[in-house]
Protein backbone atom coordinates (compact mmCIF):
# COMPACT_ATOMS: atom_id res chain seq x y z
CA UNK A 1 0.00 0.00 0.00
CA UNK A 2 0.84 4.06 -0.57
CA UNK A 3 2.88 4.60 2.12
CA UNK A 4 1.49 8.29 1.95
CA UNK A 5 -1.95 6.58 2.22
CA UNK A 6 -1.26 6.18 6.08
CA UNK A 7 -0.44 9.79 6.49
CA UNK A 8 -4.30 10.50 5.85
CA UNK A 9 -6.30 8.95 8.44
CA UNK A 10 -8.06 12.05 8.20
CA UNK A 11 -9.53 11.28 4.78
CA UNK A 12 -11.37 8.52 6.11
CA UNK A 13 -15.48 9.75 6.35
CA UNK A 14 -16.66 9.87 10.00
CA UNK A 15 -20.31 10.71 11.38
CA UNK A 16 -20.50 14.30 12.00
CA UNK A 17 -20.85 15.53 14.98
CA UNK A 18 -21.12 19.02 16.57
CA UNK A 19 -18.27 19.65 17.96
CA UNK A 20 -17.61 23.23 19.53
CA UNK A 21 -15.10 24.78 21.98
CA UNK A 22 -16.02 24.38 25.73
CA UNK A 23 -16.14 26.58 28.07
CA UNK A 24 -13.85 26.29 30.89
CA UNK A 25 -12.75 28.80 33.81
CA UNK A 26 -9.63 29.32 31.65
CA UNK A 27 -11.72 30.36 28.37
CA UNK A 28 -12.29 28.37 25.86
CA UNK A 29 -10.71 25.37 25.32
CA UNK A 30 -10.04 24.25 21.51
CA UNK A 31 -11.98 20.76 20.81
CA UNK A 32 -9.33 19.44 17.94
CA UNK A 33 -11.12 17.37 15.81
CA UNK A 34 -9.32 15.57 12.72
CA UNK A 35 -11.84 13.34 10.97
CA UNK A 36 -13.54 14.51 7.18
CA UNK A 37 -17.19 14.23 7.54
CA UNK A 38 -19.74 14.11 4.82
CA UNK A 39 -22.04 16.93 4.65
CA UNK A 40 -25.23 15.95 6.45
CA UNK A 41 -27.14 18.34 4.23
CA UNK A 42 -30.64 16.38 4.57
CA UNK A 43 -29.96 17.17 7.91
CA UNK A 44 -29.75 20.74 8.73
CA UNK A 45 -33.19 22.20 9.90
CA UNK A 46 -35.58 24.61 8.03
CA UNK A 47 -33.90 27.26 11.53
CA UNK A 48 -29.96 26.30 10.20
CA UNK A 49 -30.95 27.82 6.65
CA UNK A 50 -32.83 30.56 7.49
CA UNK A 51 -29.74 31.07 9.64
CA UNK A 52 -27.35 31.12 6.60
CA UNK A 53 -29.96 33.17 4.68
CA UNK A 54 -30.03 36.07 6.89
CA UNK A 55 -26.30 36.03 7.30
CA UNK A 56 -26.05 35.83 3.75
CA UNK A 57 -28.36 38.75 2.87
CA UNK A 58 -27.02 41.13 5.55
CA UNK A 59 -23.34 40.64 4.47
CA UNK A 60 -24.19 40.56 0.78
CA UNK A 61 -26.13 44.08 1.13
CA UNK A 62 -22.91 45.18 3.53
CA UNK A 63 -20.43 43.99 1.52
CA UNK A 64 -20.94 45.93 -2.06
CA UNK A 65 -18.33 48.43 -2.36
CA UNK A 66 -16.46 46.93 0.81
CA UNK A 67 -15.46 43.42 -0.38
CA UNK A 68 -13.13 43.38 -2.78
CA UNK A 69 -14.62 42.40 -6.58
CA UNK A 70 -13.02 39.54 -6.60
CA UNK A 71 -14.89 38.11 -3.96
CA UNK A 72 -18.30 39.17 -4.12
CA UNK A 73 -18.57 37.90 -8.27
CA UNK A 74 -16.81 34.09 -7.23
CA UNK A 75 -19.83 33.89 -4.42
CA UNK A 76 -21.65 34.41 -7.27
CA UNK A 77 -19.40 32.44 -9.76
CA UNK A 78 -20.29 29.57 -7.14
CA UNK A 79 -23.50 29.64 -7.05
CA UNK A 80 -24.10 30.69 -3.19
CA UNK A 81 -27.04 32.58 -2.75
CA UNK A 82 -29.64 33.63 0.43
CA UNK A 83 -31.93 30.56 -0.40
CA UNK A 84 -30.32 27.59 1.37
CA UNK A 85 -27.28 25.97 2.84
CA UNK A 86 -25.09 25.71 0.03
CA UNK A 87 -24.16 21.85 -0.62
CA UNK A 88 -20.22 21.25 -0.79
CA UNK A 89 -20.43 18.80 -3.36
CA UNK A 90 -22.51 21.36 -5.89
CA UNK A 91 -20.09 24.34 -4.75
CA UNK A 92 -16.84 21.95 -5.42
CA UNK A 93 -18.30 21.55 -8.87
CA UNK A 94 -17.28 25.06 -9.98
CA UNK A 95 -14.58 25.58 -7.51
CA UNK A 96 -12.56 22.34 -8.51
CA UNK A 97 -12.90 23.59 -12.35
CA UNK A 98 -11.89 27.02 -11.19
CA UNK A 99 -8.51 26.20 -9.52
CA UNK A 100 -8.04 22.90 -8.59
CA UNK A 101 -9.24 23.46 -4.77
CA UNK A 102 -12.14 21.31 -3.15
CA UNK A 103 -13.94 21.98 0.13
CA UNK A 104 -14.01 18.82 2.93
CA UNK A 105 -16.53 18.53 5.89
CA UNK A 106 -15.22 19.35 9.26
CA UNK A 107 -16.18 19.44 12.67
CA UNK A 108 -14.37 22.12 13.57
CA UNK A 109 -10.86 23.75 14.16
CA UNK A 110 -8.57 21.13 13.00
CA UNK A 111 -4.78 21.03 14.74
CA UNK A 112 -2.68 22.80 12.71
CA UNK A 113 -0.43 19.85 11.09
CA UNK A 114 -3.76 18.37 9.71
CA UNK A 115 -4.72 22.00 8.39
CA UNK A 116 -1.89 22.87 6.91
CA UNK A 117 -1.90 19.02 5.01
CA UNK A 118 -5.31 19.86 4.01
CA UNK A 119 -3.82 23.64 2.65
CA UNK A 120 -0.83 21.48 0.92
CA UNK A 121 -2.75 19.67 -1.15
CA UNK A 122 -5.84 22.21 -2.09
CA UNK A 123 -8.07 20.87 0.29
CA UNK A 124 -10.15 23.51 2.17
CA UNK A 125 -11.77 22.31 5.45
CA UNK A 126 -15.39 23.72 5.84
CA UNK A 127 -16.93 23.11 9.64
CA UNK A 128 -20.28 21.50 8.52
CA UNK A 129 -22.13 22.91 11.21
CA UNK A 130 -23.83 26.20 11.23
CA UNK A 131 -24.30 28.59 14.81
CA UNK A 132 -27.82 29.05 16.23
CA UNK A 133 -30.01 32.05 16.09
CA UNK A 134 -28.75 33.33 18.87
CA UNK A 135 -25.44 33.45 17.93
CA UNK A 136 -25.91 35.20 14.58
CA UNK A 137 -24.15 38.38 15.82
CA UNK A 138 -20.58 36.50 17.17
CA UNK A 139 -19.80 33.10 17.79
CA UNK A 140 -15.74 32.42 19.69
CA UNK A 141 -14.79 29.85 17.20
CA UNK A 142 -15.21 29.32 13.21
CA UNK A 143 -18.43 27.78 12.33
CA UNK A 144 -19.78 26.52 8.64
CA UNK A 145 -20.55 30.47 7.73
CA UNK A 146 -17.08 31.93 8.69
CA UNK A 147 -15.59 29.17 6.98
CA UNK A 148 -17.81 28.63 3.48
CA UNK A 149 -19.04 32.65 3.34
CA UNK A 150 -15.92 33.73 4.56
CA UNK A 151 -12.96 31.71 3.21
CA UNK A 152 -14.24 29.74 0.26
CA UNK A 153 -14.51 32.68 -2.54
CA UNK A 154 -11.16 33.74 -2.74
CA UNK A 155 -10.37 30.07 -3.64
CA UNK A 156 -11.77 30.95 -7.07
CA UNK A 157 -8.98 33.16 -7.82
CA UNK A 158 -6.11 32.14 -9.43
CA UNK A 159 -3.22 33.78 -7.38
CA UNK A 160 -5.24 33.80 -4.03
CA UNK A 161 -5.53 30.28 -4.60
CA UNK A 162 -1.68 29.37 -5.17
CA UNK A 163 -1.05 31.40 -1.71
CA UNK A 164 -3.09 29.29 0.09
CA UNK A 165 -1.68 25.93 -1.43
CA UNK A 166 1.54 28.14 -0.56
CA UNK A 167 1.08 29.15 2.57
CA UNK A 168 -0.14 25.17 3.40
CA UNK A 169 3.39 24.04 2.46
CA UNK A 170 5.07 26.96 4.27
CA UNK A 171 2.87 25.46 7.71
CA UNK A 172 4.27 22.14 7.13
CA UNK A 173 7.63 23.55 7.15
CA UNK A 174 7.11 25.59 9.74
CA UNK A 175 5.66 23.08 11.91
CA UNK A 176 9.02 21.10 12.10
CA UNK A 177 11.04 24.34 12.72
CA UNK A 178 9.39 25.22 15.92
CA UNK A 179 7.00 27.07 18.03
CA UNK A 180 7.94 30.50 16.97
CA UNK A 181 8.49 30.02 13.16
CA UNK A 182 4.51 28.87 13.60
CA UNK A 183 3.65 31.72 15.23
CA UNK A 184 5.38 34.34 12.84
CA UNK A 185 3.31 32.43 10.01
CA UNK A 186 0.18 32.29 12.02
CA UNK A 187 0.54 36.16 12.16
CA UNK A 188 1.21 35.95 8.12
CA UNK A 189 -1.84 34.36 8.29
CA UNK A 190 -3.99 36.81 10.47
CA UNK A 191 -3.33 39.29 9.03
CA UNK A 192 -3.91 38.66 5.18
CA UNK A 193 -6.30 35.65 5.00
CA UNK A 194 -8.25 36.31 8.05
CA UNK A 195 -7.98 40.35 8.51
CA UNK A 196 -6.51 41.95 5.10
CA UNK A 197 -7.46 45.04 3.08
CA UNK A 198 -6.47 45.73 -0.08
CA UNK A 199 -6.09 48.75 -2.25
CA UNK A 200 -7.51 49.09 -5.37
CA UNK A 201 -8.45 51.62 -7.74
CA UNK A 202 -11.51 52.22 -6.50
CA UNK A 203 -10.50 52.69 -2.84
CA UNK A 204 -9.95 50.83 0.23
CA UNK A 205 -11.59 47.15 0.02
CA UNK A 206 -12.12 44.02 2.50
CA UNK A 207 -10.25 40.48 0.98
CA UNK A 208 -10.03 38.66 4.99
CA UNK A 209 -12.74 36.14 6.01
CA UNK A 210 -12.66 37.74 9.39
CA UNK A 211 -13.82 40.53 8.73
CA UNK A 212 -16.23 39.52 5.79
CA UNK A 213 -18.27 36.99 7.72
CA UNK A 214 -18.67 40.06 10.76
CA UNK A 215 -20.78 42.47 10.16
CA UNK A 216 -18.99 44.58 12.91
CA UNK A 217 -16.03 44.36 11.44
CA UNK A 218 -16.64 45.03 8.05
CA UNK A 219 -18.20 48.41 9.34
CA UNK A 220 -14.57 49.03 11.78
CA UNK A 221 -11.98 47.90 9.23
CA UNK A 222 -12.77 50.16 6.64
CA UNK A 223 -14.70 53.27 8.48
CA UNK A 224 -13.14 53.32 11.79
CA UNK A 225 -10.96 56.34 12.93
CA UNK A 226 -9.49 53.77 15.10
CA UNK A 227 -7.74 51.30 13.67
CA UNK A 228 -4.02 51.62 12.11
CA UNK A 229 -3.97 50.93 8.47
CA UNK A 230 -0.37 49.89 7.54
CA UNK A 231 1.01 49.02 3.51
CA UNK A 232 1.83 45.11 3.93
CA UNK A 233 5.43 44.17 5.31
CA UNK A 234 5.96 40.96 5.54
CA UNK A 235 8.97 40.49 8.38
CA UNK A 236 6.74 43.87 10.26
CA UNK A 237 4.01 41.32 10.50
CA UNK A 238 5.70 38.03 11.58
CA UNK A 239 6.76 40.76 14.55
CA UNK A 240 3.16 41.72 15.62
CA UNK A 241 0.65 40.55 17.69
CA UNK A 242 -2.90 40.43 17.26
CA UNK A 243 -6.66 40.57 19.20
CA UNK A 244 -8.79 37.46 18.95
CA UNK A 245 -11.57 39.09 21.10
CA UNK A 246 -12.08 42.35 19.76
CA UNK A 247 -12.07 44.33 16.31
CA UNK A 248 -8.09 44.49 15.36
CA UNK A 249 -5.98 47.14 16.18
CA UNK A 250 -4.08 47.07 12.59
CA UNK A 251 -4.97 46.14 9.38
CA UNK A 252 -2.42 45.77 6.79
CA UNK A 253 -2.74 46.77 3.27
CA UNK A 254 -1.81 44.98 0.23
CA UNK A 255 -2.17 46.22 -3.54
CA UNK A 256 -3.01 43.03 -5.25
CA UNK A 257 -3.06 39.43 -4.72
CA UNK A 258 -0.12 39.50 -6.87
CA UNK A 259 2.08 41.67 -4.59
CA UNK A 260 1.08 39.10 -1.65
CA UNK A 261 2.25 36.09 -3.40
CA UNK A 262 5.73 37.77 -4.25
CA UNK A 263 6.35 39.10 -0.75
CA UNK A 264 5.48 35.35 0.56
CA UNK A 265 7.35 33.41 -2.25
CA UNK A 266 10.76 33.35 -1.04
CA UNK A 267 11.78 30.56 1.86
CA UNK A 268 10.82 31.74 5.16
CA UNK A 269 13.90 29.65 7.26
CA UNK A 270 16.36 32.74 6.69
CA UNK A 271 13.89 35.05 7.89
CA UNK A 272 12.75 32.80 10.90
CA UNK A 273 16.16 32.65 11.95
CA UNK A 274 17.22 36.52 11.46
CA UNK A 275 13.79 37.48 13.01
CA UNK A 276 14.63 34.66 16.35
CA UNK A 277 14.08 36.32 19.68
CA UNK A 278 13.27 39.73 17.96
CA UNK A 279 10.89 41.59 20.68
CA UNK A 280 6.96 41.15 19.36
CA UNK A 281 4.87 44.54 18.37
CA UNK A 282 2.21 45.43 20.19
CA UNK A 283 -0.82 45.16 18.03
CA UNK A 284 -2.02 48.38 17.83
CA UNK A 285 1.97 49.95 17.62
CA UNK A 286 2.92 52.08 14.76
CA UNK A 287 6.71 51.39 13.58
CA UNK A 288 9.18 53.82 12.35
CA UNK A 289 9.20 52.09 8.64
CA UNK A 290 5.53 51.71 8.70
CA UNK A 291 3.73 52.80 5.83
CA UNK A 292 0.98 54.59 7.76
CA UNK A 293 -2.15 54.90 5.23
CA UNK A 294 -4.00 55.31 8.60
CA UNK A 295 -2.47 56.80 12.38
CA UNK A 296 -5.18 55.28 14.43
CA UNK A 297 -6.77 57.01 16.91
CA UNK A 298 -7.33 53.88 19.34
CA UNK A 299 -10.61 55.08 20.51
CA UNK A 300 -11.92 52.37 22.57
CA UNK A 301 -9.10 50.55 22.81
CA UNK A 302 -8.42 47.93 25.61
CA UNK A 303 -4.74 47.61 26.87
CA UNK A 304 -4.62 43.93 27.51
CA UNK A 305 -5.82 41.26 25.73
CA UNK A 306 -2.75 40.87 22.60
CA UNK A 307 -2.06 37.40 21.57
N1 LIG B 1 7.55 30.95 1.31
C1 LIG B 1 7.05 30.48 2.55
C2 LIG B 1 8.08 29.59 3.27
O1 LIG B 1 9.11 29.32 2.76
C3 LIG B 1 5.77 29.71 2.37
C4 LIG B 1 4.61 30.61 2.18
C5 LIG B 1 4.17 30.97 0.91
C6 LIG B 1 3.93 31.09 3.25
C7 LIG B 1 3.09 31.78 0.77
C8 LIG B 1 2.84 31.89 3.12
C9 LIG B 1 2.42 32.23 1.87
O2 LIG B 1 7.81 29.17 4.37
FE1 LIG C 1 -10.96 31.61 9.47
Amino acid sequence: MDARFHRLPAMSTAPARRVERLPSDKGYVPVYTTAVVAQPWQDYSAADHATWGALYRRQRELLVGRACDEFLAAQDAMGMDAQHIPRFEQLNEALHTATGWRIVGVEGLLPELDFFEHLAHRRFPVTWWIRRPDQIDYIAEPDLFHDLFGHVPLLMDPVFANYMQAYGRGGLKAHGLGAEALQRLTRLYWYTVEFGLIATPAGLRIYGAGIVSSKGESLHALASAAPNRIGFDLERIMCTRYRIDSFQKSYFVIDGFEQLMAATGADFSPIYARLSGRADIPAGELREGDTVLQRGSGEGWRDDGDV
